[in-house]
């Protein structure tokens, strides 16, 4: 348990596994508040209190119950199985009480309110940073992650006493840019609508609240956090993020190393380990079987499982399907996302029945059996802030085909001579974002493929790399003891005041 004088941290997150996710944020707020506890930190996870979110959470108790304008808001205290973190959940049925996706409705299309409900979340966090909420807790630090909380370090510089403020990016596409008139309507002070503050090109930013307000930024990779100060990565926001250089950094995501562990996994037909990797060829045909694909052994299997995106370079992918699939060799796509993108690669697959598997939908147990099964992992990202099923695949024996961007680039080094010879090479780096230059890549792996022995030592300096949250989360710990040096007036009730 950790001791009273603790640093309490309040950890805030649109989505955390398995309560809901819809990509790698939900799989960081699932795991990385669990590390800091295990570095005796006082963590509390808040998060809207999604339909799907409290249906998977059971049981919860009341903490407080309070107005917010015209809204009566329920504050639940939740627990996951055989997990000590505290889950908070604001429930305000009016914003999160609906099924499906947390940001977008069933056309696929951003939920028509998503600036009151996420406007409203960060409210109800800042209330209880500021310990307004009858709780007697009052944190430390405050952890924002992505737009959906970015007002909240705004707000909390209105305050003269406050917890010191940490945002951290892992995406900079999504900025949750809203019409002007919002301004107005969120009741935000109208000094903001500057470019200075969270004015962007006419419209409301909620991810420059973080940008322009936290006490520390910080993304997801040391490569991304360098790709973001330039334009061709910055997203109109490079010039604020080289002026904020001083307090920005770039933390690796860890990943949750019993979630995805191939010697326990219980999604997978058969267990493997580094020493024995003879289960790794059972998974392969259990996934040839399941996906209709022919059942062929030494056919090289090559698998993706991604939200349908251009970020994720899938339109690169469909360029290269006509070509790659003249190779011997297995594809197995799994996503959802952009509808041309599903119909496409649904036509593909009907055209090459016996190469290409597609499965469009999200799948969490599909996506294990594909890390395990397939004997390369395909990832052309034109900007990946982290990436987490690269390193998914690292530890699968899966190696990794990907493009030399954000923490790609920090954890896939390629294979030549030379890192063969050194026993750093885990993976292939895709040159270009030209199809040509992935098909490319992928006929380099496939000669090295045909070397056994060579391809067990690719193998194996994956799984032995060590991405558990160990480290980075001693990093986010320095980057908490620093944000905290800085603050000049800790929030009353809070153990540094
Ligand atoms: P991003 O957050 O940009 O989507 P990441 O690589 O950080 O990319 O994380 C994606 C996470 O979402 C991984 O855990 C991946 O397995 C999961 N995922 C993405 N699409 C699907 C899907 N269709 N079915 C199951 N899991 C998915
Ligand atoms: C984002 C990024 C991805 C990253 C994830 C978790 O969704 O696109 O690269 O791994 O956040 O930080």
């Amino acid at each position: 348990m950790p001791v009273d004088t603790a640093l309490r941290i309040l950890f805030v997150s649109s989505e955390a596994y398995p309560l809901i996710k819809t990509g790698g944020l939900g799989d960081v707020a699932g795991s990385l508040p669990r590390a800091l506890l295990d570095l005796q930190l006082d963590v509390r996870l808040i998060m809207p209190a999604y339909a799907t979110a409290l249906g998977q959470l059971g049981e919860t108790k009341i903490l407080a119950q309070f107005s917010e304008g015209a809204d009566t808001i329920t504050l639940r205290e939740g627990q996951l199985p055989d997990n000590p973190l505290k889950v908070w959940l604001v429930d305000a049925p009016g914003y999160f009480d609906r099924p499906g996706n947390p940001y977008l409705d069933s056309n696929g299309q951003p939920w028509v309110d998503n600036a009151e409900r996420f406007a409203l979340f960060s409210r109800i966090v800042t209330r209880l940073a500021l310990n307004q909420a009858g709780l007697n807790w009052a944190p430390d630090i405050v952890h924002c992650n992505d737009w959906q909380t970015g007002l909240v370090p705004a707000l909390l510089a209105l305050s003269a006493q406050r917890p010191a403020t940490i945002f951290t990016l892992h995406n900079l596409a999504y900025q949750g840019l809203f019409p002007a008139h919002y301004l107005q309507q969120l009741g935000l002070p109208a000094s903001w609508w500057s470019h200075h503050v969270l004015e962007f090109h006419g419209q409301l930013s909620f991810i420059k609240g973080g940008l322009v307000f936290a006490d520390r930024i910080n993304t997801v990779s040391p490569r991304y956090a360098l790709e973001i100060q330039t334009a061709e990565f910055g997203n109109g926001l490079d010039g604020l993020l080289r002026h904020r250089s001083a307090v920005l950094n770039g933390i690796l995501n860890g990943i949750d190393t019993e979630e995805w562990n191939p010697a326990t996994d219980p999604l997978l037909e058969k267990h493997y380990s580094i020493n024995d990797l003879s289960g790794k060829q059972v998974n392969k045909q259990t996934l040839q079987t399941m996906l209709g694909l022919p059942q062929k052994p030494d056919a090289p299997l090559i698998g993706l499982i991604s939200r349908l995106v251009t970020q994720k370079g899938i339109d690169i992918i469909l360029d290269a399907i006509p070509n790659l699939v003249k190779l011997p060799l297995q594809l197995v796509l799994l996503g959802s996302g952009d509808r041309v993108f599903e119909t496409r690669l649904a036509a593909l697959a009907k055209q090459y029945p016996n190469k290409l598997a597609v499965r469009i939908g999200y799948d969490e147990t599909l996506a294990h059996c594909i890390e395990a099964g397939a004997d390369m992992y395909l990832m052309p990202s034109r900007f990946e802030p982290c990436g987490l099923n690269q390193m998914y695949s690292l530890r699968y024996g899966t190696v990794p085909i990907v493009r030399d961007v954000g923490g790609l680039a920090d954890t896939v080094t390629d294979t030549s001579a030379k890192t063969l010879i050194k026993g750093t090479a885990n993976g292939f780096i895709i040159g270009t974002d030209a199809s040509l230059a992935l098909l490319k890549t992928v006929k380099r792996a496939l000669r090295r493929y045909r070397d056994k022995t060579q391809w067990r030592q690719l193998q194996t300096t994956g799984m032995q790399q060590d991405f558990s949250w160990q480290s980075s989360a001693r990093e986010y710990l320095t980057l908490y003891q620093r944000a905290q040096q800085t603050n000049p007036k800790p929030a009353p009730g809070s153990n540094a005041e």
